[in-house]
């Protein structure tokens, strides 16, 4: 029996709605904490292949969540074009050297490195009942592109956006290469055992629309039109997160399945403005997961309602919050859960 969260990926208007929630696997979880402690560090989970499993199927354990997301990190493709990633306590990611200190031709894309990644896809799938779905990812070219060109997280993605406007040739070119290895990426993740696919655009509320096109739309369009080509069956969820007015284009342009929504966008209005019978997902305040109480309730069966109409999945409009507590995510599922409406 497929997933739940799979037909409706596929565009079932189905009840109750699954729910999963993204970064779910992650800190705000005790036993998260401590195989990351026990492990040490955030990478070497990642290539621990069964802890990596683990971690996957953690929430799955704990909440009964319709999907499972690759415990993994959008940082990993341009780990394996050859920049070298740390993660520093409190510090957030670092890419060295930056792409502004080396050139593209000297990052050549090592399939090395994401091999191990396809067998937690495998081990997880093996752990995991069949009517729950596996979600693969990866970060959208704009976004990763921001982290390789700056070296780390940046403010306003500045650096990018200055050399997307003073070498656009160049720009293109990084934009090209992300495109080619992602495209790898998520065939070897698919042929592995996931069953749909997200692209994480985290950045994509930071370009002016002509820049939009370009770097959002063009390269999310042929990452789908790729996938499309060898697995026409497998859903890509488009995630571009900050696009406000720019996310009908995006959904009618990229190709993808379903739009993935965050929480500055009014359900009602994307209701109303997204192609008819278009999947959905999101998109709860993570903030308001954090707070809990009536004001949590009130918002999750607003959205719930807003989306009657057409198939949606109830997902956060970010990541959940490392200071979540449990009993929260506990009162959401049984709130999504229990809507029929
Ligand atoms: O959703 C999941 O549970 C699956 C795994 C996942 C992680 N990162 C694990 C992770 C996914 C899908 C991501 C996506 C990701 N990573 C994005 C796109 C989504 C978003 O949040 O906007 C981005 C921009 C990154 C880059 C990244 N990774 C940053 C900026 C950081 C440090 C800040 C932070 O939130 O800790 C990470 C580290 C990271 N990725 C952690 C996890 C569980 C924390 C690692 C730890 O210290 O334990």
């Amino acid at each position: 029996m497929p997933g739940l969260l799979l037909n409706v990926l596929k565009g079932e208007n189905a009840r109750p709605r699954p729910i999963w929630l993204m970064r779910q696997a992650g800190r705000y979880l005790p036993e998260y904490r401590e195989l990351r402690a026990e492990k040490g560090g955030f990478l070497a989970l990642v290539y621990d292949t069964d802890a990596a499993a683990e971690i996957t199927l953690q929430p799955i354990r704990r909440f009964g969540f319709d999907g499972a997301i690759l415990f993994s990190d959008i940082l990993i493709v341009p780990y394996a074009m050859g920049q070298d990633l740390t993660f520093l306590a409190g510090e957030g990611p670092k890419l060295t050297p930056r792409l502004a200190e080396t050139t593209l031709a000297s990052l050549e894309a090592v399939s090395q490195r994401l091999s191990p990644i396809y067998e937690t896809v495998a081990k997880v799938r093996a752990g995991l009942s069949e009517d729950r779905t596996l979600l693969g990812f990866a970060g959208s070219p704009w976004t990763v592109a921001t982290y390789m060109v700056a070296g780390e997280g940046s403010r306003d993605q500045h650096e990018a956006r200055a050399m997307a406007y003073a070498d656009p040739q160049g720009f293109q070119a990084i934009i090209d290469a992300i495109v080619t290895v992602t495209i790898e990426y998520l065939c070897g993740q698919i042929a592995a055992g996931a069953e749909a696919v997200q692209l994480f655009d985290s950045w994509a509320g930071s370009l002016a629309p002509s820049e939009f096109e370009r770097w959002v739309v063009a390269p999310n369009a042929a990452i789908v039109a790729a996938l499309k080509a060898r697995y026409p069956e497998v859903p890509v969820i488009g995630f571009p997160k900050g696009s406000g007015e720019k996310l009908p284009a995006y959904a009618r342009e990229t190709g993808v399945d379903a739009v993935g929504l965050d929480e500055t966008i009014d359900p009602l209005w994307a209701a109303r403005e997204l192609p008819a019978g278009m999947p959905v997902q999101g998109n709860l305040d993570p903030l308001l997961l954090l707070a809990g109480g009536a004001q949590l309730e009130h918002q999750a069966l607003r959205i719930l309602d807003a989306f009657a109409d057409r198939p949606h999945v109830f997902n956060l409009g970010h990541g959940i919050g490392q200071h979540t507590p449990i009993a929260h995510v506990e009162q959401l599922l049984s709130t999504v859960r229990g809507w029929t409406g």
